[in-house]
């Protein structure tokens, strides 16, 4: 397949996703997304997979991409954040997403909190690419950055990046944000 033709293949696969899965990743975001998750060789790890948007969207692009696993983290806790509520009703919603796109073997679901997880048991050969989604406020960011910032081997990627929690947490770090896509941010050390 041509590089046209391949490209119209991905638009079409991450629009179906858009318009059958819930969430806040726009187009956009979803395509930088899939493509980080295409050229990683290790896990990929997600933090906060809501209802499955760019969960699904990270199993397409590992799946078409280097074959990594997806490990999606997220304990389904009932708060609001940024005007939105969450809780354990985006639970469901998520498998059947996931069995819709046909991902239950590639996309394992980590049903724990962010911070109970040990990572470097839990991953060993390190991570080859992070997407930290979960609460947005500074403690919590900066939480999920310090536990699995050390084992990611690739990319470090935060939505919402220009939200106080990550834009600080990228600041005090001296992370560099090498591209970005709507609040999408894929950063470097
Ligand atoms: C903004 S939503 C994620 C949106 C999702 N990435 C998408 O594209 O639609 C945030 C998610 O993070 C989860 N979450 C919040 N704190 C968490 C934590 N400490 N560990 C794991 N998940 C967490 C929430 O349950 C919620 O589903």
């Amino acid at each position: 397949m041509n590089g046209e033709k391949m490209k119209q293949k991905v638009n079409r696969h991450l629009k179906t996703v858009l318009q059958n899965t819930e969430g806040y990743m726009t187009f956009e975001e979803m395509e930088l997304l899939y493509k980080c998750a295409m050229q990683s060789e290790l896990p990929i790890v997600e933090i906060g997979a809501y209802q499955g948007r760019s969960t699904v969207v990270l199993g397409i692009g590992a799946s078409e991409g280097k074959d990594a696993m997806v490990y999606s983290i997220d304990h389904h806790p009932s708060y609001t954040d940024g005007g939105k509520q969450f809780g354990y009703q985006d639970k469901r919603p998520l498998i059947d997403n996931l069995v819709k796109f046909e991902l239950i073997r590639k996309v394992d679901i980590i049903n724990i909190p962010s911070y109970g997880v040990n990572v470097c048991k839990v991953f060993p050969e390190g991570i080859g690419l992070l997407f930290i989604d979960g609460k947005h406020d500074y403690q919590s960011v900066m939480q999920d950055y310090i536990r699995f910032g050390s084992s990611v081997k690739g990319d470090i990627l935060f939505h919402d990046f220009t939200w106080e929690g990550p834009r600080k947490v990228i600041k005090e770090f001296g992370l560099k944000v090498v591209e970005s896509a709507g609040n999408l941010a894929r950063t470097e050390l």
